[in-house]
């Protein structure tokens, strides 16, 4: 199989192409204007099943074939999309188990997009039919590079309550567990005369009287990703066969519940993911650390960036449009934090349809003179400066622990706190790493820790087997390991780790936690820390030291005086346990003082709200430095080091100025 870089070896640039949608004059006017634009990648027929199979066998591809040669003619290569993203209205009219149910066991209707249920045997043959056919027609078309498998799975539909999901269900439980003792035992299934004879009594977890089982919960969610999994591996599994070198994928969204993305990237060649922040949330410091956990799905590989809009999009209740500038400013930053590729939804926007008023590369207008494309064209001449950065890797030194299974366990109901937001307190941790520029790599308690010297691991109420060993090892080798509260609780059925919480973490923390202290919302408290008083809320966790010295004391309540925060010696490291929510001056303060221990520094000072961001390749190093303020900014350069200004072509040394929403690329 080709590496991704040798397939792509530039940075990616361009967009969805929709070419269906109009005639095929509009198709050279869009190679051109691509060509005009630097645009070098297209993904195309990623919702054209209804065109490419107008009656159940009958093909018709004589339109693809144009489309592929007349942007291979123009020099633009192609993610071809295998188009089951969204199904033919023939498929639904005739075979109504195509579709996936609903919890109220109704049927999701045809006239959208992405009604399938995964489980459907005859979604899947008709798939299977469907993906050969692509794949034997295009295999040696020199226009293909990747493969863009379906489109952004459980987007719309997660969830599917059908008979054949739950006999699909069943399947799973029998291969997970093999005996029904075994499923009784992981499930607690004595509680409230739950226990079951046989796999057929079991159902899916669905319009229930009362509170579910944790345990079926969690096995639902596990399932519903691997059946959406299972159509991905389907798809990939003929794609390899038909056309073994070309590299396949298919794209994610950001931290998207439902899917364990870390799970699936190791089935995909390359990380590619949707991304549209929000305008109005401002510098969008949220994004920084999706691009991070997209480019840590597949330790530090580069992902590329598969959708973003030029300016607005139609799905909010208010639209709100990239001001000038901000379109390149925060494509920068996507390629800052490991990104090899900057495409756009998409080329041309449509006509009709639901997406009509979603922004695209060049606008209703059709004008070279439109705000998008003028913006679009500026990127695209300056991408094609940027080849040495391709494959370039990001250094890290901290590791923040996201598993999926325990967002998806921490957030269930039932839990002592039931508002507990799982990606929030991940965001307020990561929060303190991109305020100063210091790189973070994302990982699951399982992984390798050896290549960093601080983990942090934000409520980490799931502890699987060799987790807690894990840590062990990383502290005792000289890492810093920061846990927070409600950590360690339960296993990965969701049952509690008995023998005194966090049980499998007491060795390595130093400490018991003898009893919890949800906050109500409007409730807060004060700790004490190094002299100054911080606030905290949400929790508080009743601390037992076991070799762990208190850092950190709770002023009021009944539990005043005891630990809020400690601190433990293990091996040549340490571990810094925070038994509560504190504001963000208490984790800035602390985690500052671990990274300074560790001279964890980031790589050029800077004013606020500039990131500066490396990726370094055998051959070079690069910084990539985003401005996001409205002014010009200055930064100190590294004494006797020549820097290499990619953008504008020249060397520079001693400092370097940034415009306002201007970016500057350094090699050196
Ligand atoms: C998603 C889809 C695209 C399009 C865009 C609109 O990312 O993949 O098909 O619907 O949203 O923002």
């Amino acid at each position: 199989m080709k590496q991704v870089t040798e397939a792509v070896p530039f940075i990616a640039f361009g967009g969805d192409y929709n070419p269906e949608q109009w005639s095929e004059e509009v198709w050279i006017d869009d190679a051109e204007k691509m060509q005009k634009a630097g645009v070098n990648l297209v993904s195309v027929a990623i919702f054209s099943w209804g065109v490419l199979e107008r009656e159940e066998g009958v093909f018709d591809f004589s339109w693809l074939d144009k489309v592929l040669d007349i942007l291979h003619d123009h020099g633009i290569g192609v993610c071809l999309a295998t188009a089951t993203a969204s199904t033919p209205a023939w498929l639904s009219a005739k075979y109504e188990d195509v579709a996936a149910i609903d919890p109220n066991g109704q049927p999701y209707r045809f006239g959208s997009r992405q009604h399938y249920s995964p489980n459907s045997p005859t979604y899947q043959k008709a798939v299977k039919k469907l993906v050969r056919k692509l794949a034997e027609r295009y295999r040696d078309h020199p226009a293909l590079k990747m493969w863009h498998i379906n489109n952004e799975y459980a987007c719309h539909v997660a969830e599917c309550y059908s008979s054949y999901s739950k006999a699909a269900f069943r399947d799973w439980l029998k291969d997970r567990y093999e005996t029904i003792g075994n499923l009784n035992d992981r499930w607690g299934t004595n509680f409230w005369s739950q226990r079951y004879n046989d796999w057929e009594e079991i159902d899916l977890p669905v319009n229930l009287a009362t509170f579910y089982n944790p345990g079926q919960m969690l096995d639902y969610k596990r399932f519903m990703n691997d059946s959406l999994f299972n159509l991905y591996k389907i798809e990939k599994e003929i794609l390899r066969e038909v056309t073994p070198d070309v590299p396949v994928f298919t794209n994610f969204m950001y931290e998207f519940k439902p899917l364990d993305y870390f799970d699936w990237a190791r089935e995909l060649d390359v990380v590619t993911w949707d991304a549209y922040p929000d305008p109005r949330d401002g510098i969008p410091y949220s994004f920084a650390l999706q691009h991070d956990l997209m480019r840590s799905l597949k330790q530090g590989q580069p992902f590329i960036l598969m959708e973003q809009v030029t300016s607005h999009v139609n799905w909010r209740d208010i639209n709100l449009t990239k001001k000038p500038g901000i379109m390149r400013l925060w494509s920068y930053s996507t390629i800052g934090h490991g990104g090899d590729g900057i495409m756009f939804f998409q080329w041309r926007q449509a006509r009709a349809g639901a997406e009509k008023f979603h922004g695209a590369m060049i606008p209703h207008s059709n004008s070279e003179e439109s705000r998008a494309y003028r913006e679009v064209k500026q990127l695209g001449s300056e991408l094609k400066k940027l080849d040495s950065l391709v494959g370039a890797r990001t250094p890290a030194k901290v590791a923040i622990v996201f598993d999926w299974e325990n967002w998806w366990a921490v957030e269930m109901e039932g839990k002592p706190h039931n508002k507990l937001d799982y990606m929030e307190q991940i965001k307020r941790y990561y929060k303190v790493f991109y305020d100063r520029n210091i790189a973070v790599d994302f990982v699951r308690a399982q992984d390798d820790l050896s290549p960093y010297e601080m983990v942090i691991a934000p409520m980490l109420y799931m502890i699987k087997p060799g987790d807690a060993e894990n840590f062990e090892q990383f502290t005792d080798n000289g890492g810093t390991l920061v846990i927070s509260f409600f950590s360690g609780i339960a296993d990965e059925n969701d049952r509690i780790h008995l023998g005194g919480y966090p049980a499998p973490l007491r060795k390595v923390l130093g400490l018991r936690v003898e009893e919890f202290v949800p906050y109500a919302d409007e409730h807060a408290n004060t700790i004490v820390y190094n002299g100054r008083k911080v606030k905290n809320s949400t929790w508080a966790d009743i601390i037992e030291l076991e070799g762990a010295a208190a850092i950190a004391y709770y002023e009021n309540e009944w539990y005043k005086g005891k630990p809020a925060a400690t601190c433990y010696r293990y091996g040549s490291g340490k571990s810094v346990y925070i038994g509560t929510n504190p504001e963000a001056a208490f984790l800035e303060n602390l985690l500052g003082g671990l990274l300074k221990e560790k001279q964890i520094d980031s790589p050029l000072d800077a004013p606020p709200d500039v990131e500066v961001l490396q990726r370094d390749t055998d051959q070079h190093k690069h910084l990539i430095i985003v401005n996001h303020n409205d002014h010009e900014v200055e930064l100190k350069l590294n004494k006797g080091v020549v820097y290499t200004d990619l953008l504008a072509d020249e060397q520079i040394e001693n400092t370097v100025r940034a415009g306002a929403l201007d970016v500057k690329i350094l090699r050196f």
